[in-house]
């Protein structure tokens, strides 16, 4: 076993299996071990443009550095006999290149710029992974709602049928929350991605090293300023979490109504038989549980979230090991909200809608009454409010035709509607649900014409966040590229 550096000069006696464990962040440094190796090598980079190690020794480190990164961090750097990953890796270095070279990786800086250097490098890739989903996701939601503009169906309020609206319509309100945690995120996108490298352990360092090379190096869009800040924050980390929380309320929203309209109360939808399971002892059950167990990823996302808040109120300036404890939160939150949404664009686009049900509830419980009441406002002139006791009363006395409105108009207002020329024919218009969802035909609505034009726009909002989402990623891996030739060739 390798000894380990970090320790060995200030502390000794042996800790016990209770303790390693207990202050090691080993299992979560799973998720950055990759992301430190290019930060040491960045690092590296940077201390031998600077002069600040020689060319033998840079040369000697590297060559150790690019054989990890080639066949992947030995499994003896995860020891719980190391205090994390930075501790496992410096050590197999010097194990492996000796001391006198080995021994000068470390030079001008700390673990606590290093671990946050880490922390961003590795949530940069999961936001554009998130960020891809979203995409990916939207298109969905939009290809199902162009072959539903004329699938009519009952909107609620209250969970009550109120208004007639299409499938479309629904939908297309899903897209544009999920365009919105879209835009939070790539938000956030722009906070993550900032070097806290060169800050050290706070103060940053005396040696004459350079923050904005490290930085281009591992494509960060700059440094974060103050060095104290730098080491101190997880806000970044808190934004994520609070936007995939957010996300995943819409998420959970979307996949309630997938629970209720695959019931047979409701007999909307069937769910894939892959997304579904069965029952232990009644055998002809089909359950939607990925639906249900993506409701409650939403509390385990909101669960991460609120634990890195309270983690960090409260903390003093600058690093406090406090913040070793956020990060498996962050990468539990971020790793379930992106299988979530990956399973959920698959989920939906398996899903096979009973239009015809659909449009059997889409008039009932007299879901067209308010286009009665406009009706009688447009033709009689009526106000609103009077029309509206009208056709209330109607449905009070037991259902909407041309005899309960006449009933119900002389109640109200002294005269029946049919003394003003009220047909029976025009009723039954007024009552239509095409009629009624084709007459709101206003920006967003639910007419097929305006969820045509709501398609179309929502299709070039779509393109431009995904050529923005490529971008990002070009950027990144362009950057890495650039860095590990570079690597490469001190190395040879
Ligand atoms: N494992 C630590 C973390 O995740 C790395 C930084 C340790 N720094 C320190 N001063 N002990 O935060």
């Amino acid at each position: 076993m390798q000894e380990d550096v970090v320790r060995r000069g200030r502390l000794s006696g042996e800790r016990t299996q209770g303790i390693k464990q207990f202050l090691s962040s080993m299992d979560a440094d799973r998720s950055i071990a990759g992301a430190d190796l290019l930060v040491d090598i960045a690092h590296l980079l940077m201390l031998k443009r600077q002069d600040v190690i020689d060319h033998d020794n840079a040369v000697a480190i590297m060559r150790v550095l690019l054989g990890m990164q080639g066949t992947g961090v030995p499994e003896e750097a995860f020891s719980d006999h190391f205090e994390d990953i930075h501790a496992g890796i410096e050590s197999v270095l010097i194990a492996t290149a000796g001391e006198e070279a080995g021994g000068r990786l470390h030079i001008g800086r700390s673990r606590n710029d290093e671990v946050a250097a880490c922390i961003r490098l590795h949530l940069r890739d999961e936001i554009i992974e998130q960020l891809y989903s979203l995409v990916k996701l939207r298109s969905v939601l939009l290809a199902c709602a162009e072959q539903h503009r004329e699938s009519y169906m009952p909107g609620f309020t209250h969970f009550q049928h109120a208004q007639p609206t299409t499938l479309a319509h629904h939908l297309l309100a899903y897209e544009q929350a999920f365009s919105r945690d879209f835009d939070r995120l790539n938000g956030a996108y722009a906070r993550v991605n900032r070097s806290p490298l060169g800050a050290a352990a706070f103060a940053s360092t005396g040696y004459r090293i350079d923050r904005d090379y490290t930085a281009t190096l591992l494509g960060f869009d700059g440094i974060i300023m103050n060095t104290m800040d730098a080491v101190a924050t997880r806000d970044f980390a808190l934004e994520v979490l609070s936007a995939l929380s957010i996300m995943m309320v819409t998420t959970s929203r979307l996949c309630e109504e997938l629970v209720l309209w695959s019931s047979s109360f409701t007999g909307f939808i069937s769910l894939s038989d892959p997304f579904c399971s069965t029952s232990s002892i009644m055998p002809q059950k089909k359950n939607p549980d990925t639906a249900e167990i993506m409701r409650a990823k939403t509390g385990s996302v909101a669960g991460a979230y609120t634990a890195a808040l309270i983690i960090t109120k409260g903390l003093p300036m600058s690093y406090n090991r406090d913040l070793q404890e956020l990060t498996p939160h962050l990468w539990r939150g971020t790793r379930d909200a992106i299988m979530s949404l990956q399973l959920l664009s698959g989920m939906l686009s398996g899903a096979r809608f009973d239009t015809n049900r659909m449009k059997s509830e889409a008039g009932r419980g007299m879901a067209t009454a308010t286009d009665v009441a406009d009706f009688l406002v447009r033709e009689y002139n009526l106000p609103f409010r009077t029309a509206h006791s009208i056709v209330g009363r109607a449905v009070k006395n037991g259902t909407l035709d041309k005899t309960t409105l006449d009933d119900a108009a002389r109640e109200i207002t002294g005269t029946t509607l049919s003394e003003r020329g009220l047909t029976e024919e025009q009723v039954i218009t007024a009552l239509s649900v095409e009629v009624s969802v084709a007459s709101r035909d206003h920006p967003g609505g639910p007419a097929p014409s305006a969820t045509a034009e709501a398609i179309a726009l929502a299709r070039e909002r779509l393109n431009m966040d995904h050529s923005s989402t490529e971008s990002k990623k070009l950027l990144v891996s362009h950057a890495i590229e650039t860095m590990l030739a570079e690597a490469g060739r001190l190395a040879q």
